[in-house]
């Protein structure tokens, strides 16, 4: 008989079923290192591409990292097109806006500068600029992966955050309206993680202290959140915790000296190996930040790191101890501090959204009280809890809002 995807988080080892066929798919091409965005040039002619879309936000063309990258591309002379309008949490109409510049200016490709935002925009604009059709009806929830017929055009992904992994990820997260409701749908397919990812921790260098803080508290919560699935993935649980020892010994010291350059580029190395690992799923958490972000403009990693401590609290009785001792020991402090290793994994998780000035409330960042059925009810739609080791009905995500709100 085959085995559920989901087995208990006890002993991944023995879990290993002899009954059944595991599905796993691992990315892409990376380029790491101070630099490496002078490999873009190269990296385009291999391709093949002489006409890429340039798409970031306006961030990315204020500070300069716009001019830095068509520079790099060896293509400057041509004047490539460039879409700069991507919203801080990515929305359709960013999507069809930049489509009708890539098929006016006859586009071959796409060059992604920027943070997840525009990383997930560009996937979108690759997959509608391929295949015809509503973007909401590419939702995995209808079934979407199926839709997607044509290979998109080649994608070079550029993160200047440490953070969502999108970069070698399949999804991408965009706001839709649909009969008046507003969420964030998911177009996720293999077809859609990036050819080429150029992780350059120079680039990170001038990101602001609360964004920093931010997108690394997302890229720890996405390699916790995987840790804890209880969908078994032997590859993704390895690099989990990889991403975490580095993230989490990373992120202070680039908080106290952001121009550590050794540090950023564990960040980045860390977010993109969580990145990796959203094959095995993430977590309750995950659910209501998407909810909040599809509603509020407030940082989807902020949202995350303060939702984080209530997280762990509410997955109390379904985390094993050797589980919580091990990420303890992953982080690097000490698992009996608090008495149990989850209270140490509380504490630490406080200790370091305070240390950030990230609030420990979700009322504290905006989230409005009065939102709450809303929220709830969006957070429910959401596809993460299903691999939240606790199982999470509509009781149990109003305990989580009580907690966290
Ligand atoms: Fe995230």
């Amino acid at each position: 008989m085959l085995q559920s995807p989901l087995t208990p988080l006890a002993d991944p080892f023995i879990n290993i079923q002899m009954d059944r066929i595991y599905k796993y798919t691992v990315p892409t091409r990376i380029d790491f290192g101070p630099g490496a965005i002078g490999e873009l040039g190269k990296i385009l002619s291999g391709l093949g591409l002489n006409r890429p879309l340039v798409v970031c936000d306006q961030g990315i063309r204020d500070c300069g990292l716009l001019e830095q990258a068509i520079d790099a591309s060896g293509l400057a002379s041509k004047e490539l097109p460039v879409f700069d309008g991507v919203a801080s949490n990515p929305r359709e109409e960013n999507v069809l806006e930049a489509i009708d510049v890539y098929r006016g200016e006859s586009c071959d490709g796409i060059v992604a500068i920027g943070g997840g935002s525009v990383l997930d925009a560009a996937k979108a604009i690759g997959l509608l600029s391929a295949n015809e059709g509503d973007l909401d009806d590419f939702d995995i929830f209808k079934l979407g992966e199926a839709k997607i017929q044509n290979k998109p055009p080649p994608l070079v992904a550029i993160p200047t955050t440490a953070g969502t992994g999108s970069e070698v990820s399949r999804g991408a997260l965009i706001i839709t309206t649909r009969e008046g409701v507003t969420r964030k749908m998911i177009a996720a397919s293999p077809l859609l993680v990036p050819q080429h990812v150029i992780l350059d921790p120079n680039l990170t260098l001038s990101l602001p202290p609360l964004l920093t803080a931010g997108s690394g508290m997302d890229a720890i919560c996405h390699a916790i959140e995987e840790y804890l699935s209880p969908r078994l993935h032997p590859v993704v649980e390895s690099i989990a915790l990889g991403a975490l020892e580095r993230l989490a010994r990373a992120l202070p010291g680039v908080m106290k000296d952001p121009a550590n350059l050794a540090d950023r580029g564990q960040m980045l190395m860390g977010a993109m190996m969580a990145g990796i690992g959203f094959e095995k799923g993430l977590g309750v958490g995950h659910s209501m930040s998407h909810a909040i972000g599809a509603l509020h403009d407030i940082h989807h990693g902020a949202l995350n790191a303060t939702l984080l401590p209530a997280c762990f609290e509410f997955n109390r009785n379904e985390i094993p101890e050797e589980a919580a001792t091990r990420l303890c020991d992953t982080i690097g402090i000490d698992q009996t501090r608090e008495g149990t290793p989850l209270d140490s994994l509380i504490v630490w998780a406080k200790a370091l959204n305070e240390d950030f000035a990230i609030p420990q409330r979700l009322r504290d960042l905006g989230v409005p009280g009065e939102d709450r059925e809303i929220l709830i009810e969006l957070a429910m739609a959401d596809h993460c809890h299903r691999t939240n080791p606790r199982r999470c009905e509509k009781a149990d995500m109003e305990e989580l809002w009580e907690r966290a709100w």
